[in-house]
């Protein structure tokens, strides 16, 4: 194939990636409190086509709101499942009991590798359980504020993305989504603002080790996004790094104001990019 087609096709598939926004609740609002924020937000939030809005509440909440939300502005993730399809594990749920009500599940959260001691395996199976039933994982991975300081950044992140998508293919990886979570960036662990520049490195570090193990088309075709103290003001500033296909946001999801607003930032930056690549 010539060079000039391969890169319009490159081209191509680049921009059809829409910039995914996306809200993790938490173990915060119950079933109303939950049915009110999404009402909020469905006045607020507009059926952009180069925009996916995904919202992660409660496991409890996930069935009632499936039937509310609006479908064309809105997917559901998981924040959690279970590795196992079914079995005797008393108080889970399975990814298989998910498929009919999510698109996505957060996997490998801070929150649950640091209290609910979820390690590399674990994390694996999960992703792997995910992709079985259909379910497109969002892993998260990021590093401590120790390790960051002794310099381990990229050995942290290194292991903890090779071992859990080691059992996908290269189109299932293609599929799924990265989020960079620095533990010291998110709210409740820290909150320390994390530059963009410092963001972006690890982000080509991420897409670097997809491409190494799984090749260029794999890498550049993954969505990658951070998360960590984003709200209405900084998101733009994350959302504008080359390679950010999005943001995971915890406590600003809370609040229809600040989430909404952080929507509105990427539809500028989107048509922004949109005029720049078009030369106006
Ligand atoms: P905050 O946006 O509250 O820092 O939380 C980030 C997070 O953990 C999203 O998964």
């Amino acid at each position: 194939m010539a060079k000039s087609s391969t890169i319009s096709i490159v081209t191509v598939m680049l921009k059809m990636k829409r910039t995914l926004i996306i809200g993790n609740w938490k173990m915060n609002l119950n079933t109303s409190q939950a049915s009110i924020l999404v009402h909020r937000l469905e006045e607020r939030i507009k059926n952009h086509t180069n925009i996916e809005v995904v919202l992660a509440p409660s496991m409890l909440v996930l069935q009632p709101l499936s039937t509310q939300i609006d479908r064309r502005k809105f997917r559901l993730a998981a924040q959690n499942a279970h590795q196992k399809d079914e079995g005797a594990y008393t108080g889970e749920v399975s990814f298989a009991m998910l498929q009919d009500i999510v698109h996505y599940a957060i996997i490998g959260h801070s929150e649950r590798r640091i209290y609910f001691h979820e390690n590399l395996d674990t994390i694996r199976d999960k992703v792997a359980a995910a992709v079985r039933n259909g379910i497109t994982p969002i892993l998260c991975v990021g590093e401590s504020q120790t390790e960051r300081n002794a310099g381990e950044t990229k050995r942290v992140i290194h292991d903890q993305l090779v071992t859990a998508i080691s059992n996908l293919t290269s189109a299932e990886i293609e599929n799924m989504v990265i989020a960079y979570e620095p533990v010291w960036a998110i709210s409740t662990f820290g909150g320390i603002l994390a530059k963009p520049d410092d963001i972006k490195k690890v982000m080509d570090y991420i897409r670097h080790q997809v491409s190494e193990l799984y090749g260029k088309k794999t890498s550049e075709t993954v969505r990658v996004i951070y998360g960590g103290s984003v709200d209405d003001h900084i998101a733009g500033g994350y959302l504008d790094i080359d390679g950010c296909d999005g943001v995971l946001v915890g406590g600003a999801s809370l609040n229809y104001h600040k989430f909404s607003g952080i929507v509105d930032a990427a539809n500028r930056i989107h048509n922004k990019n949109g005029d720049e690549q078009n030369g106006r």
